[in-house]
């Protein structure tokens, strides 16, 4: 079966509002709205789970209903305290519903608004194949790395540098499977489902993704949000 996870655990501490970023509107839509709509909608999409903060499990309940309707398509769960744990709670509940041996889990931020469908068929039809893939674009500026924040240690050859963006997506027992198998050390390291599998020696192929597939972070990626949401008018 092929499940999507929105995760939508955070609290959106950068973005420095009285909401979760993912509830801001843009345009009379809040942002984890336009994000789900990309994948309900998506003919291969199996189930969807919204994995957001437990005091806003029935906002986001309502939202649903108000803006796409009775749907049995999407369920809302609780996330969890780091995303990595979000990501797990929804595996837990799709292993309960799914009576198939391989499931394709395709993760996705809720504030990255802007995925394509192409985006999304890649991932399915990738993961398929190699098990995981991680969407990206190559690296623009030029990428510098210091290990003191003071000086810089080593200037990586951009050619091989991609920004990492989502959907990540995985055959879903895996990505489970090499999660326990972490220490709680290691498990606070890994950032996300990408890395895990890294860190499994398993490879992880590369999705051509968007420079408008942005994640609303800061105060300013909201004005970039509403100029793309504009444009594709
Ligand atoms: N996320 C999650 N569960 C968590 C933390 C984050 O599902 N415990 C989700 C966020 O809701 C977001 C995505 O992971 O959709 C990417 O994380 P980020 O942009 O860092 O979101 P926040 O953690 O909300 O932001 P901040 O770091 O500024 O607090």
């Amino acid at each position: 079966m092929i499940f999507v996870e929105i995760v939508a655990g955070g609290i959106g501490s950068r973005m420095g509002k009285d909401i979760p970023k993912q509830y801001i509107k843009i345009n009379d839509k809040p942002i984890i709205i336009h994000t789900i709509e990309k994948f309900c909608y998506h003919p291969k999409v199996d189930k969807l789970a919204v994995l957001c903060p437990k005091d806003w499990m029935e906002y986001t309940e309502d939202l649903i209903k108000e803006f796409i309707g009775d749907s049995e398509k999407i369920v809302v769960l609780e996330g969890g305290d780091t995303r990595n744990e979000t990501m797990m709670n929804g595996i837990d509940y799709f292993e309960k519903i799914s009576n198939e041996e391989r499931n394709i889990l395709i993760t996705h931020d809720a504030v990255r608004p802007f995925v394509t469908k192409e985006i999304i068929d890649e991932n399915i039809n990738c993961a398929m194949k190699y098990d995981a893939c991680d969407t990206v674009i190559p690296a623009t500026d030029t990428i510098v790395e210091s290990k003191d924040g003071v000086v810089i240690s080593s200037v990586p050859d951009r050619s091989t540098l991609f920004h990492s963006q989502t959907p990540q997506t995985f055959e879903m027992s895996k990505l489970k499977k090499y999660y326990n198998n972490l220490s709680d050390i290691e498990k606070e390291a890994m950032t996300d489902g990408a890395k895990i599998f890294r860190f499994n020696n398993d490879n992880v192929y590369l999705v051509k993704g968007d420079g408008t597939n942005i994640k609303v972070t800061y105060p300013h990626d909201l004005i970039l949000a509403k100029a793309i949401l504009d444009s594709n008018k």
